[in-house]
């Protein structure tokens, strides 16, 4: 803790009797949005105020209100729905939604554009189908990760074990949810509501996740929490507990940094759960309150360093921390295409664009996939690269699902070039009220000219993650990738090279305020060197990182803007 003053947040966390402060009141009024307070608490019901952004001009200069709708968030431990809930939350896209789904680069589904006279209704029919909107948003644990694949063995299946056990243990205990969305029966609130997280919380988001040491799909060093599987010989031996993740920062705040996790040491399997909750505890308990550009674990971690970190973990924990094993780069799947489970049925990944499923001309996603689920009821699961996994088919179902994919325009995984396919974007304009810049809507066009430079450079399977965000906040994940372009202002974008699908280093700076018609020539000449002196499979931040001398392992990279990395001068073949 500083000795500064709490933020406003803190505040209206702590006013809010448990996260009730007047929601319930303005629900049932006329009013078309909510006050100041409000807005922080319904984050922990899963939602947040939006308006729409390109209509705020037109709107102003009319004397008219902003466009207010809502985004709601479904928390999905570990991406996995049935298909009977799946095709509700697509019936309620349609009803209540813009007409489109969105899955998230942390397993959720996402809903844009619902009115606030459907905010209750919608949040009540997602519980209806057994699902919950609580904690998708808001200062405490956010939805658990956890590797994706039903490949049906005991690891995959113990990861999803503790990933819903870490969602249920960490979830917010107020009744304020079921009063405000489901039953409205009012009733005081009480300390006894919240025994882990008392009357403020966390001191901002927490986000979990569990991985395997085989497979890195979930991006582990990315978040504030990570328990790594380790598999040795086809067994569990336990975790490696990373803590300190976090890839949010501010441009031109040379004090904000995304961070990747670092490992604490190693956690034996039954007490995976009780690490996590150590873990937040010190975080409640030793958070920066006062300022919420630092409230993030990343930042005691910073503060601190490891060894005291370990010392008051340990002094909290009922087990030994052993040491953590060391590992090479971890492997990376995105589960695309067809794949054997080990009971011998069947899964298939298809490749959703920026995680959207919508119909637009001559690609009805959003039709095809509820063709899909409602013939075969598969099992679904959410990956974190946005993509989605139709699970438990039987052989004969592979055929059918490529058919009806195929038969609405929807390109299979094996046609999609490598940079399409392992694409990331956040939704940014028109809906984030943090975005500065185009991302998702703007993702499609770049990626089409990448891909034919690529094309040419004879570079069209070779591995290459490009990922986009419309501000720093980094939703998408850009500062692991091997290419990403992180918004600046309207149309200007920094570009980072330099991380990788394995997730285990940060990328760097490589060019500030580029236009966003220039991208792609800003990378060209790299490009072009890439395809000359790359080895057989080396990647593009891996190639970036051997011509830089294997500055590798960066595990900081601050929001201080200049120098950017000039790696290209003469040298380059032009
Ligand atoms: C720390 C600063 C951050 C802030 C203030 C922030 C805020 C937001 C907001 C307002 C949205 C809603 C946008 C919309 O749907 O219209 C959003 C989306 C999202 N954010 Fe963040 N975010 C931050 C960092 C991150 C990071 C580092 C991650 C992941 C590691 C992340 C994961 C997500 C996800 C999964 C979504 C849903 C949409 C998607 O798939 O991109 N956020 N965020
Ligand atoms: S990265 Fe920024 S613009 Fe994109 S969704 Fe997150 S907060 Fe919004």
């Amino acid at each position: 803790m500083t000795g500064a003053p709490e933020s406003k947040v803190e505040l209206a966390k702590r006013r809010s009797r448990h996260l009730r402060g007047t929601i319930a009141e303005t629900l049932a009024s006329d009013h078309t949005h909510f006050g100041h307070d409000d807005l922080q608490l319904l984050k922990f019901h899963g939602t947040y105020q939006q308006d729409d952004r390109d209509a705020r001009r037109a709107l102003e200069a009319a004397g008219l209100e902003k466009a207010y709708a809502f985004m709601v968030r479904v928390a999905i431990p570990a991406g996995a729905v049935t298909a009977g809930q799946y095709l509700e939350l697509d019936r309620i896209a349609a009803e209540h939604g813009n007409g489109t789904l969105r899955v998230t680069t942390r397993q959720g589904f996402q809903f844009h554009g619902v009115l606030k006279g459907n905010l209750r209704s919608t949040i009540a029919a997602i519980n209806d189908a057994l699902l919950t909107t609580i904690s998708a948003c808001g200062d405490v644990q956010r939805n658990v990760m956890g590797c994706a694949a039903p490949l049906g063995d005991a690891d995959h299946a113990l990861v999803r074990q503790v990933a819903e056990a870490l969602a249920v243990q960490l979830r917010p205990g107020s009744r304020a949810y079921h009063e405000i969305w489901l039953d409205g029966e009012k009733q005081l609130s009480s300390a006894e509501e919240e025994p882990f997280y008392g009357d403020h919380y966390l001191p901002r988001k927490f986000k979990a996740a569990v991985g395997l040491s085989t497979d890195n799909c979930v991006d582990i060093r990315a978040h504030d929490v990570g328990l790594l599987a380790i598999v040795h010989d086809g067994r569990l031996e336990g975790f490696n507990l990373l803590v300190g993740g976090g890839l949010g920062m501010t441009h031109n705040k040379g004090d904000t940094t995304a961070r990747l996790a670092e490992p604490l040491g190693f956690v034996p399997v039954e007490h995976g759960v009780e690490a996590v909750r150590l873990v937040a505890s010190i975080f409640r308990d030793h958070g920066n309150r006062s300022d919420r550009r630092h409230a993030r674990l990343k930042y005691l971690l910073g503060e601190w360093g490891t060894p005291r970190f370990r010392e008051e973990f340990e002094r909290r924990a009922s087990f030994t921390l052993g040491p953590a094993v060391e590992l090479a780069a971890l492997p990376f799947h995105d589960h695309l295409g067809r794949h054997r489970q080990s009971d011998g049925r069947w899964f298939y990944g298809v490749f959703i664009q920026s995680g959207r499923i919508v119909d637009a001309a001559g690609h009805a996603l959003r039709t095809a996939l509820r063709e899909i689920v409602a013939r075969l009821r598969p099992g679904i699961r959410l990956t974190g690269q946005q993509n989605l996994l139709l699970t438990d088919l039987e052989s004969g179902d592979l055929d059918t699902v490529e058919r009806i994919l195929t038969a609405h325009g929807v390109t299979l995984p094996a046609a999609l070039s490598a940079a399409r396919r392992y694409s990331m974007a956040c939704p940014a304009l028109p809906t984030c009220g943090l975005a500065v810049a185009e991302s998702e809507r703007a993702i499609p066009g770049i990626l089409e000219r990448f891909e034919a430079e690529l094309e040419g450079l004879g570079l069209r399977d070779a591995p290459l993650t490009i990922r986009m965000t419309g501000c720093p906040n980094g939703c998408a994940r850009p500062y692991t990738a091997d290419l990403a372009f992180v918004g600046r202002s309207l149309g200007l974008y920094n570009v980072y090279v330099g991380g990788g699908l394995a997730g285990d280093r940060l990328a760097d700076l490589y060019r500030a305020d580029v236009p966003l018609e220039e991208l792609l020539e800003s990378v060209r000449p790299l490009l072009q060197r890439w395809a000359a002196e790359r080895a057989a499979d080396e990647g593009l931040g891996d190639f970036y990182q051997r011509l830089m001398g294997l500055r590798a392992r960066r595990t900081v990279v601050t929001g201080r803007e200049l120098p950017t990395v000039d790696l290209l001068p003469e040298a380059v073949a032009p």
